[in-house]
């Protein structure tokens, strides 16, 4: 179903399986030329580095324990598959975001608006999280919506997305007093005035344009035109924008753009704000151009080799830029918001599982690690399958965008010598990895439990039910306490939606 690309050295190694040829050389793990380039031996195949797990995860006795629980216990208590929140992590990250951009436009000499993206993991309670910190949250469809209003989020403080709402969806957010739409679309414009007219309103709304300005981790692209679904290209939004204004039912609040996910650096943010500024500074001369909407794209590290820049100085560089950029245009400095999802929930949360099987398998490559052959100068690599009582039903980031975790072993420590692992899950798709590369001690074994780090952000939400595996539970864990903020799914869950499941009924 999805096609993945893994970046191993060994190209299309063919897999054997042990016994070894023991005429045949077998690479040492320090050496193993199936480890990605950017994977490095660890010294210790135990240790937590602290950027890759939440504020309270630490090791005690061995374990990996969270707010002071742990692995075990949370295994014991509600089962694996698991998704651990740090819930006082997730508090703390929403505090500082707010307050990074809060100082640092202040600085500037105007005011910082965060919205959570609820699309990276949204429930009733993460909801209430965003809002106690003093942050607003934007969703991006119905279904978003009702959570956030079921959380009692204020209306106000919530904006909405996306490049295909329904009328539906746009007449329920105007309907309930929501504090700004998006626009995504010129059809979009006559459907939000129609319906804040028939609900005698006057809704403020976004106008959503493409910089042009594409950016994915540390690089980014900048081109005249970008070739995707959403918003609207920078030379025609000026006559979007006057089509707004010629509607009494919409108040024009600014533009908005967002320019991708997982971004490291400054860099980006800053071109595509200098653009923006560009044709702000335009729309100022015929109306009201209060706000600036920059979108959400911060990066967190997933694996060792992540360095993503604190939030603090991102923060800091952007508001730079368009401070440089309000003077060189003579205009004053708009008031700015943010949507960051990612950095938010996603360093919060690790995945719990329970080993179920492990696999050496034996791959042939040559000295140089490119091809395969029977020649007697190749060697054996060694990678340790390890199978998981979860998997693309609980992250399909790595089978949907060859995305790269970490993997440690949660219930104990070991001494036993690192061994190169790959995660993999129990659906029936060879495709199913979580973690495509790590170290691990080299004694993990069955019913062992294994923690899979920062998985807070667009694991949850974009889990399925492949294989009717049910979605796993959320805990929250906090001051020593673990409580279910989503139930798991059951088999009752799975077969209720079908039609002709009768209860009690057996084939
Ligand atoms: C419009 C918009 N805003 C914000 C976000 C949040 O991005 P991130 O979670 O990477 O911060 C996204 C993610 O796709 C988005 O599309």
């Amino acid at each position: 179903m999805f096609s993945i690309g893994f970046r191993d050295q060994a190209g299309s190694a063919r897999p054997e399986r042990y016994p070894l040829d023991p005429s045949r050389e077998v690479f040492p793990v320090a050496s193993n030329p199936l480890a990605p380039q950017w994977l490095s031996l660890p010294s210790d195949a135990n240790e937590l580095l602290p950027a890759l797990w939440s504020y309270n995860t630490v090791r005690t006795d061995g374990e990996i324990t969270v707010a002071g629980v742990g692995a075990a216990e949370l295994a014991e208590q509600f089962g694996t598959p698991l998704y651990v929140v740090d819930e006082a992590d997730v508090r703390s990250r929403a505090a500082e975001t707010l307050a990074a951009f809060q100082r640092a436009f202040s600085g500037i000499g105007t005011t910082a608006k965060v919205y959570y993206a609820g699309k990276a993991f949204l429930s009733i309670e993460v909801a209430r999280w965003m809002t106690e910190a003093g942050l607003n949250i934007d969703v991006c469809s119905g279904g978003e919506l009702a959570v956030a209003l079921a959380a009692g989020v204020d209306p106000g403080r919530l904006g909405f997305h996306g490049n295909n709402k329904s009328t539906a969806e746009i007449d329920r957010a105007v309907g309930v007093g929501i504090g700004a739409i998006v626009i995504d679309s010129l059809q979009e414009i006559d459907r939000v005035a129609g319906a804040a007219r028939r609900h005698g309103r006057v809704q403020r709304v976004r106008l959503r344009v493409n910089s042009g300005v594409h950016a994915h981790t540390h690089e980014f692209l900048a081109t005249a035109h970008e070739d995707q679904k959403f918003g609207i290209a920078l030379d025609a939004a000026a006559d979007a924008v006057a089509a707004i204004r010629s509607h009494e039912s919409l108040e024009f609040l600014g533009l908005h753009c967002h320019i991708g996910s997982q971004i490291f650096g400054a860099e980006g943010f800053a071109e595509s704000a200098g653009r923006l500024l560009t044709l702000h500074a335009e729309l100022l001369a015929s109306g009201n151009v209060p706000e600036l909407n920059l979108g959400g794209g911060f990066g967190i590290a997933y694996t060792s080799s992540d360095d993503p820049t604190p939030i603090d100085e991102l923060a800091g560089n952007i508001a730079q830029t368009v401070a440089a950029e309000c003077a060189r245009l003579a205009i004053p400095v708009p008031a700015v918001a943010f949507e960051p999802g990612r950095a938010i929930v996603g360093p919060s949360t690790f995945t719990l599982y329970t080993v179920g099987t492990t696999k050496p398998v034996a791959v042939s490559v040559t000295s140089t690690g490119v091809n395969v052959s029977d020649d007697a100068q190749d060697g054996v690599a060694i990678r340790t399958y390890v199978s998981i009582d979860g998997g693309m039903s609980d992250n399909a980031r790595t089978a949907l965008y060859g995305a790269d975790y970490s993997v440690r072993i949660a219930n104990r420590a070991s001494v036993a010598e690192p061994a190169l692992v790959r995660i993999a899950g129990k659906h029936c798709e060879s495709g199913d990895i979580v973690v495509n590369a790590d170290y691990l001690p080299g004694d993990v074994t069955p019913g062992d439990l294994v923690a899979v780090p920062a998985t807070g952000a667009y694991c949850w939400s974009l889990s399925s039910n492949y294989n009717y595996l049910g979605r796993p539970p959320v805990i929250a864990v906090r001051d020593g306490v673990a409580r279910v903020i989503v139930r798991g799914e059951t088999e009752a869950d799975l077969l209720a939606r079908d039609a002709a499941f009768r209860e009690g009924a057996s084939a």
